[in-house]
């Protein structure tokens, strides 16, 4: 996942989309094939995904497309879809394609194949100045507050980052010595349902550990992770342990 760190600088969400700029056959045809390539952060979990005409689904944005995603069932389902797009979202990036997030997508089937809709994203073809350049440019938590006994500035640097719905980044890291654990902090915004939150955050969970992942390597770390729970119980949950070599 190297290979994304240089996107983690550059993407953002579009949602305007210039309506003269369109995404080749080619385009598509990688885009839709790179999907193929993400790495499951839960291999057992089936995932399927469908582009439709974005005029197909509720999204407002003017996006050609839209990729809904659909997800078995189980223990970090979610957070396995985040960490999934995620990588596609930085991948695209890569080739001035833009995406965003769309949480509040409503599909016609919430089943498929025996899975359930997890998530909608939009995309489309973009400009190299519809991207962003530097760490300046984003609104994100200092790392102090997401990270206590951080050992490697760098490795903060990157991950607080990582893009969540409406901004939330729910992730909060707890490092002692060569072992931290990634917990999702429960909250609550004004504007969506408790219920509709908490799906998000564990969506957002998953695009932090693809985060993490990417940094990681970046910094030349090795590691084991062991996953912990998207259940709900207590005032946060523990998603993952990682132990450095
Ligand atoms: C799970 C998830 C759901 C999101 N849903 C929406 C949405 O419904 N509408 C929207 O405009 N943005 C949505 N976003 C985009 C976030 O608002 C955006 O990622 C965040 O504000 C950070 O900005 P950036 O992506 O430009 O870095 C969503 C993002 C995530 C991760």
């Amino acid at each position: 996942m190297k290979e994304l760190y240089s996107s983690i600088y550059k993407r953002r969400s579009v949602r305007n989309y210039d309506a003269d700029v369109k995404l080749s056959d080619e385009e598509l045809a990688e885009a839709e094939a790179y999907l193929g390539e993400l790495k499951p952060l839960i291999p057992e979990l089936k995932v399927q995904f469908e582009i439709v005409p974005r005029e197909q689904t509720n999204c407002r944005f003017n996006a050609q497309y839209c990729l809904l995603v659909y997800g078995e069932q189980g223990n970090l389902w979610l957070t396995n879809i985040g960490y999934m797009l995620e990588q596609w979202d930085l991948f695209l990036a890569s080739r001035n394609i833009g995406v965003c997030w769309f949480g509040m997508g409503k599909p016609e089937q919430k089943e498929r194949d025996g899975l359930s809709y997890a998530i909608m994203l939009c995309f489309g073809k973009a400009k190299e100045q519809d991207f962003r350049t530097k760490a300046e440019d984003f609104n994100r938590n200092d790392v102090e507050n997401i990270w206590s006994g951080l050992g490697d500035e760098k490795l903060g640097e990157i991950v607080r980052l990582a893009p969540s719905a409406v901004n939330s980044q729910p992730w909060r890291v707890e490092q002692v010595g060569k072992s931290f654990n990634v917990y999702r902090q429960k909250g609550s915004v004004p504007i969506l349902s408790a219920q509709l939150f908490k799906r998000f955050n564990k969506i957002d969970m998953g695009i932090f550990l693809c985060y993490l992942d990417i940094a990681l390597e970046e910094c030349g770390y090795n590691f084991t992770r062991q996953l912990g729970t998207e259940s709900d119980e207590g005032k946060r949950v523990l998603v993952a342990t990682y132990t450095l070599d």
